[in-house]
């Protein structure tokens, strides 16, 4: 195993004024290694978005180091630190506000390659859209030219994936990909995205509040609350012999829920 990423000591506040201020991310650390499928689990705003965010290089945090595969990322800013951070994509929550309905999806899914300006000839840029859309079962003969609402929503969701994987990242961020989608969907999604990690090494940081997902699907489990990683450790471990007072909580109501649908 080769370490991945590391992060150590995240911070990030929101607010305009300092007394506005609120600290979202108190001291957020945690590594991955290459290839590994790592869930992030918390409540509803206990900050998960914002380590996405952060770390797809959507936004910037105040104080913390972040190191990914052999390079610091902390000081880079902007335009720098995308070209730095390539590898790491992210697949948003909502597959239809992600998407711009404008767009068709042979387009969509090349945007990111134009954005990063990493493959300039066209021909082999419309190649990797095309290989990107048959990775994730969309036929481009058949959506290449469609747009968005076109789509079910599932599909639309793996157009996301394709948008990811065009870069050929070494780390995709999935912010809540299926909270979206009914079950029978969401399970066809963690098959795709275990299929892609088994076949390029992808890691994923998978966030979530649904711990009933990781299981089976991530390695380790990180537990966000109160903007630190309160518990870690091998999913089933966390799951079995949760530590933190906020896990046993949230591991509680998971089997209530259980129980409640087996009735
Ligand atoms: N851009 C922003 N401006 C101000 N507050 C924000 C912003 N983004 C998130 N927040 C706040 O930060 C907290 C954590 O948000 P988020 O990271 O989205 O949580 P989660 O993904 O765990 O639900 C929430 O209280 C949210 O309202
Ligand atoms: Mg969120």
């Amino acid at each position: 195993m080769s370490l991945l990423l590391n992060v150590d000591s995240l911070r990030k506040a929101y607010g305009q004024t300092k007394k506005e201020k609120t600290a979202v991310l108190e001291d957020v650390s945690f590594s991955l290694q290459c290839g590994e499928i790592v869930g992030l689990i918390g409540a509803s705003g206990a900050g998960k978005s914002t380590v996405g965010r952060i770390l797809a290089s959507l936004e910037q945090q105040d104080a913390g180091t972040i190191w990914f595969d052999g390079c610091d990322l902390t000081d880079l800013t902007g335009k720098k630190r995308r070209v730095f951070a390539k590898d790491i994509q992210m697949i948003f929550q909502d597959p239809y506000g992600s998407l711009s309905s404008r767009m068709r999806i042979s387009d969509l899914v090349e945007e990111p390659l134009l954005i990063q300006k990493s493959e300039k000839d066209p021909a082999k840029r419309r190649m990797r859209v095309e290989e990107a859309l048959e990775l994730v079962s969309l036929d481009p003969k058949k959506y290449a030219m469609r747009f968005p609402h076109e789509l079910s929503g599932g599909e639309r969701q793996r157009v996301g994936v394709a948008r990811a994987l065009v870069c050929r990242p070494k780390l995709i961020v999935c912010d809540e990909p299926t909270s979206m989608l009914d079950t029978s969907l969401r399970l066809e999604l963690l098959v795709l995205l275990k299929k892609l990690n088994k076949q390029f090494g992808i890691a994923y940081l998978f966030i979530t509040h649904d711990i009933a997902l990781t299981k089976g699907f991530c390695q380790r489990l990180l537990v966000l609350y109160e903007g630190r990683i309160v518990d870690q450790g091998e999913t089933d471990s966390v799951i079995e012999q949760p530590d933190h007072p906020f896990t046993i909580r949230l591991i509680e109501a998971l089997k209530k829920l259980e129980n409640s649908k087996g009735e």
